[in-house]
C-alpha cells in the first residue's frame, strides 16, 4: 500500500457552512488558488445545487486552478449530479462526490426509507455520475454511527458500480480515536473490492477527536483525508488541515507522505480566517498566535539553550519566522537579557539585576512588556547611572 496521503480541503465546501462565513466569488478563487500553492490535492469548491452563487464559484475556480482536483458535491439525486457535472466542466480534472446516509437515524428517519433501497440509490448514483466524470467519490453520511457489516455491504456495491473514493464520514463527530481507525480496519479487511478505490476519511470535532480519528483512519488503511484549514466547519469544525499534516511531518517513524508545502501553512490560515471573518484561537494548534509564544521563565530558559527543549516543530516549517518569548511577570532574567541583546543592550550582572526588579514591577501592572516598555526601563537606568 502507497504512503501518501491525499489531502482534500473542503474549507470551501463543509467550511464554508460556518454560519456568517459565507464568501463570495472573488474571495473563493483566492482562497482556491492558494490552495494550489499549498499543495493540496483536491479542492471541494461547493455544492453546485444550493445555490446560483456556488454553482457560479465551481466554475471560477475549475478555470482558474489546474494542478488539484475540482470535487463539485451532490446528494445522491440525478439533477443535483447532472448541475454538478455542467458545473465542473472546464476542469482539468473533475470529481463528482455523491452519497447518502447510512445510518439508522438517516435511514428511517431522515429519508424514511429502509436499508435495501438505500444500497439501489447509492449505487444508481455512483453510476449516473460515472457518466459525467471518471472520477467519481461516493460519501456514507453518518458512516461513524452505521453498522460496520451494513457499511461493508454500501462499499462493495459502490465500488463495483464505480466509485474511485470511498469516504466515511463521522458527520456528527461521535467516534472514538479506536472505533473510527477499527471501522476503516473492517473496511479493508471485510470489502473484496477495497483494492479498487481509496478509503478516505472526513471528521468532524464534536468530541474534539477530529485529528485523532483522521490519524486512526489512516494508520488503519485510510489514504485520503478529509480537512478545512483551521478546523472550519460545521458545528465545532472538521478536521484541521494543518494538524494532520504536520504531525505526520513530525511523526516521520510512520512514513506518510503528504505534497503539501508546509510553509504555506500560516499564510493559507491567515487568508482564510481574514476573508471568513473566523479568528483563530490563540492557542489553536500550529496556526494560533501562540503555537510558538514562550512566555513562562522555565520554559524560555529552555528555549534559548535549544530550541527544541520545548518545540517540537519548527517554526520556520510553517512560515513563521521565528519563535517568540514573551516577556510577562513569569519571565526570567535569561528571556530579558535575550531581549536586551536583540535590542542591542548588552548589561553587566548588577544592572540587568536592577533593570529585572524593575522590569517585574512593571509586568505585574501589565499583560505583557513591549520592546518600547524595556527602552524605557533601560532609559531609566542609564539616567540613574548617571546621577
Ligand atoms: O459530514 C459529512 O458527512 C459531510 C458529507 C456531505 C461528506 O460533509
Ligand atoms: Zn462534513
Amino acid at each position: 500500500m502507497s504512503n501518501k496521503i491525499y489531502i482534500f480541503d473542503t474549507t470551501l465546501r463543509d467550511g464554508e457552512q460556518v454560519p456568517g462565513c459565507q464568501l463570495n466569488t472573488i474571495e473563493k478563487i483566492e482562497v482556491a488558488k492558494q490552495l494550489e500553492k499549498l499543495g493540496v490535492d483536491v479542492i471541494e469548491a461547493g455544492f453546485p445545487i444550493s445555490s446560483p452563487g456556488d454553482f457560479n464559484s465551481v466554475v471560477e475556480i475549475s478555470k482558474a486552478v489546474s494542478n488539484p482536483t475540482i470535487c463539485a458535491l451532490t446528494r445522491a439525486v440525478k439533477k443535483d449530479i447532472e448541475v454538478a457535472a455542467e458545473a465542473l466542466k472546464f476542469a482539468k480534472r473533475g470529481r463528482i462526490h455523491t452519497g447518502i446516509g447510512t445510518s439508522p437515524y438517516h435511514i428511517y428517519q431522515k429519508l424514511n426509507s429502509n436499508p435495501e433501497e438505500i444500497i439501489e440509490r447509492a449505487v444508481a448514483a455512483v453510476k449516473y455520475a460515472r457518466q459525467f466524470v471518471d472520477d467519481v467519490e461516493f460519501y456514507a453520511e453518518d458512516a461513524g454511527r452505521s453498522e460496520n457489516e451494513y457499511l461493508a455491504r454500501v462499499i462493495e456495491a459502490v465500488i463495483a458500480a464505480g466509485a474511485t473514493v470511498v469516504n466515511i464520514p463521522d458527520t456528527t463527530g461521535y467516534c472514538l480515536p479506536k472505533e473510527y481507525g477499527e471501522k476503516i480496519a473492517y473496511l479493508v479487511n471485510h470489502v473484496p473490492n477495497i483494492d479498487r478505490a481509496i478509503i478516505s476519511t472526513h471528521c468532524h470535532n464534536d468530541l474534539g477527536m477530529a485529528t485523532a480519528n483522521t490519524l486512526a483512519g489512516i494508520v488503519n488503511g485510510a489514504r485520503q483525508v478529509e480537512v478545512t484549514l483551521n478546523g472550519l466547519g460545521e458545528r465545532a469544525g472538521n478536521t484541521a488541515l494543518e494538524e494532520v499534516v504536520m504531525a505526520l511531518r513530525s511523526h516521520k517513524d510512520l512514513d506518510y507522505e503528504t505534497g503539501v508545502d508546509t510553509k504555506q501553512i500560516i499564510k493559507t490560515s491567515k487568508l482564510v480566517s481574514t476573508l471568513m471573518r473566523m479568528p483563530v484561537q490563540a492557542n489553536k494548534a500550529i496556526v494560533g498566535r501562540n503555537a510558538f509564544a514562550h512566555s513562562s521563565g522555565i520554559h524560555q530558559d529552555g528555549v534559548l539553550k535549544n530550541r527544541e527543549t520545548y518545540e517540537i516543530i519548527d517554526p520556520a516549517d510553517v512560515g513563521v519566522k521565528e519563535s517568540s518569548i514573551v516577556l510577562t511577570a513569569r519571565s526570567g532574567r535569561a528571556a530579558l537579557k535575550h531581549r536586551l541583546e536583540v535590542l542591542g543592550y548588552k548589561l553587566d550582572k548588577d544592572k540587568l539585576d536592577h533593570v529585572y526588579k524593575n522590569f517585574l514591577v512593571l509586568a505585574d501592572s501589565k499583560k505583557d512588556i513591549s520592546d518600547e516598555d524595556i527602552e524605557v526601563l533601560v532609559g531609566h537606568e542609564k539616567k540613574e547611572e548617571r546621577v
